[in-house]
């Protein structure tokens, strides 16, 4: 157990700022600090540190404490670990009891993986620098390779001797038992017999984030790349199985001997194995991870926006495998990273490249080939559709292929100002005309929510909603734009009444409204002076409610907020006591609500403006203007269909 009073000194010692900064790049905002939520996936921070209180509060996941609390939600860690994580921060001495096997027994499982895995971590490193087959066949062959005592520090590499009860019984001759060393991976069971996991190969330890060792990836010996007579049989790579502390899909190889490095730079480098990290570090580049072999997955991605927003990819030089790896860099624009690219020459990975070239000069390629991902997509694809072709001409359904690949990857980017940089940037490359691309953008957005939105249907099913019965509006009979103001007051009654509410995938009400509307001006004044009001909230870090427009705003905004502000479906409790009805109140089926008002506002803006755009054709005299006002008719009235499909309303044809 830990004295009281060594959790005094530990508590006293903590700065709150200091703590949360060994995971969250933090800015300064008056006399507190923020950040991007490290517990979700926002988009706009809103986790704060109180330094005068000593505390964090995390508005977007509702997490909030001290550096402690801070320590056990982000690590994961139990109290007691916690503690100990601290008091090694702070220098802080904790005096541990000798440990009995009763003792190994009654720790926490976690704690016991834990100290197995750092156990094996120094008894692989030890065999390394001390035992004559490590050092003779393991350091040798690292040497070889160029890593030399800062490097093997610095990622803790070691040597598993080629036996099989090795770690086993050093292990248990230091009171570990079989049941842990075999939860922690280590060895393995099989048909009743045990062994060791890792025979014979050069150990690449895998650190979590405070550093701690929770996994192994132990390489063959070969000099060259291939595998040695005798064990063509073998996996070049042996990885620790997941254990309770060691999930893949959450760990980026690397990324605790960086984390500083990519803070200061605010960008990270991504490449694809153990060895290309510890290349990079060798040619003096320190803010480099690797996914180890496969896809970046979404925690991974969550993992790094800790960190940073930007992460450029290396790609190794053949060019089989650069197109399946673009699609995979699609899920990291899907995460809110801003992606960009280094293509290696045919045949170079960083290891082979930066050695031939010598640091100075691997650095200064990598600095010079930097692409921004999408403009490098639209580079491959358009010399795609123009090979073999004569200068200048390019295969048309190539070229629509292609269009249509780039315009997807744009899609994924959840940031719409982004989206419209992308797609101008594209037009400019491609000559194409913006609308075009705008319409195909547009397209597979629609689909894309079509499909989220069936999927969501299928998993709960719920009473409908007046709003979705379906309506026929004949064009020429209803007002357009009364019809465009009816959604932009439901639109505020939301924002009013919901804005802090969640809509599925993390985001609350008004993000999502605000969002979607970006381009959006109101024609109603007075909805447009509270729609802008929300905007300068979200804008300048301030909740607005209620009673910010009852006090502040204009006697029509103080009048139209009053008549919004109570709930639309509210039914009487005893209603369904009487019926034995279930009503859903609004506040569950948020995400239909909003979804349905912003389609149907954009449906009416769009026969607003079809509306307009026949107006001004009656007037047109010359026949260029009028294939112009003809061409805008055919795309408003595409959307218009869309949209109608999805919200269930019948359109005139025309
Ligand atoms: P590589 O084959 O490129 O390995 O696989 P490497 O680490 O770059 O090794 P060298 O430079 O050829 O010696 C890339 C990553 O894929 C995973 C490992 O994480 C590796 O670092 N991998 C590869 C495995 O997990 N198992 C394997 O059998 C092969
Ligand atoms: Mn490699």
């Amino acid at each position: 157990m830990i004295s009281r009073q060594t959790i005094d000194e530990i508590r006293n010692r903590i700065d709150i700022v200091d703590v949360v900064s060994d995971f969250v790049s933090l800015k300064r905002s008056g006399q507190n600090y923020k950040a991007l939520s490290p517990f979700t996936n926002e988009k706009t921070p809103s986790f704060y540190v109180v330094p005068s209180k000593g505390i964090f509060k995390d508005f977007s996941s509702g997490k909030g404490g001290d550096g402690i609390t801070f320590v056990m939600e982000h690590e994961g860690m139990s109290y007691v670990e916690a503690l100990k994580y601290l008091a090694k921060k702070y220098g802080v001495e904790i005096k541990e009891d000798a440990r009995t096997p009763e003792d190994v027994a009654a720790q926490s499982e976690r704690d016991s993986l834990y100290i197995v895995m750092n156990f094996a971590k120094d008894y692989y490193k030890n065999l390394l620098h001390k035992h004559e087959e490590g050092k003779s066949i393991g350091l040798s062959y690292f040497r070889e390779r160029g890593f030399n005592d800062n490097i093997l520090e610095k990622f803790e590499l070691g040597y598993s001797l080629n036996e099989w009860h090795h770690i086993e019984e050093a292990a248990k001759k230091a009171g570990f038992s079989e049941n842990i060393l075999e939860k922690a991976g280590l060895i393995i069971r099989k048909d009743d017999k045990i062994y060791d996991r890792f025979r014979g190969r050069v150990i690449f330890p895998v650190h979590n984030l405070s550093g701690k060792v929770v996994a192994f990836g132990a390489r063959i010996l070969t000099k060259e790349k291939g595998l040695p007579a005798g064990r063509q049989d073998q996996p070049k790579y042996i990885n620790s199985p997941e254990t309770e502390i060691y999930h893949k899909s959450q760990v980026l190889y690397g990324l605790y001997q960086a984390k500083n490095e990519i803070r200061k730079y605010d960008f990270c480098y991504l490449v694809e194995g153990y060895t290309d990290v510890i290349s990079l570090h060798l040619s003096g580049i320190e803010h480099v991870v690797a996914s180890s072999g496969t896809a970046l997955t979404e925690e991974q991605i969550r993992l790094m926006r800790r960190f940073t927003e930007n992460v450029t990819v290396l790609f190794d030089g053949d060019s089989a495998g650069i197109k399946a790896a673009l699609r995979g860099i699609d899920l990291v624009l899907k995460g809110g990273l801003n992606v960009r690219v280094v293509l290696l020459p045919d045949g170079e990975d960083p290891d082979s490249y930066s050695k031939k070239m010598g640091s100075t000069e691997f650095q200064q390629y990598l600095k010079s080939h930097t692409k921004d991902f999408i403009s490098f997509k639209i580079d491959l694809l358009s010399a795609d559709a123009s090979r073999d072709l004569p200068a200048g001409r390019q295969d048309p359904i190539k070229k629509a292929e292609a269009i249509r690949e780039i315009v997807t990857s744009i899609s994924l980017i959840p940031d719409p100002i982004k989206r419209s940089v992308y797609i101008k940037e594209t037009s400019d490359l491609l000559k194409i005309q913006e609308p075009v691309l705008l319409t195909e953008l547009n397209k597979i957005i629609i689909q894309e929510r079509k499909k989220r939105e069936q999927e969501r249907m299928r998993d709960d099913v719920h009473e409908p909603l007046p709003e979705f019965v379906e309506e026929v509006v004949q064009a020429g009979k209803t007002d357009p734009l009364a019809m465009v103001q009816m959604q932009e007051r439901e639109t505020i009654r939301l924002l009013l009444n919901y804005a802090e509410s969640g809509v599925g995938d993390d985001q609350k009400v008004i993000d999502f409204l605000l969002e979607e509307l970006e381009d959006v001006e109101f024609t109603n004044p007075v909805y447009r002076e509270i729609l802008d009001a929300f905007r300068k909230g979200v804008d300048t870090n301030t909740r607005i409610d209620n009673f910010y427009f009852l006090e502040n705003g204009s006697d029509g905004v103080k009048r139209a907020v009053a008549d919004l502000m109570t709930s639309r479906y509210e039914t009487s409790p005893h209603w369904s006591e009487k019926f034995h009805i279930y009503f859903p109140h609004e506040k569950e089926v948020m995400h239909d609500v909003t979804m349905t008002n912003v389609l149907r506002l954009k449906f009416r803006l769009i026969q607003k403006m079809m509306e307009e755009n026949l107006k001004e054709m009656k007037d047109v005299k010359d026949d260029a203007t009028l294939d112009k006002h003809m061409a805008v008719h055919a795309q408003l009235k595409g959307s218009e269909k869309e949209l109608a499909g999805i919200l269930g309303i019948v359109v005139s044809k025309g």
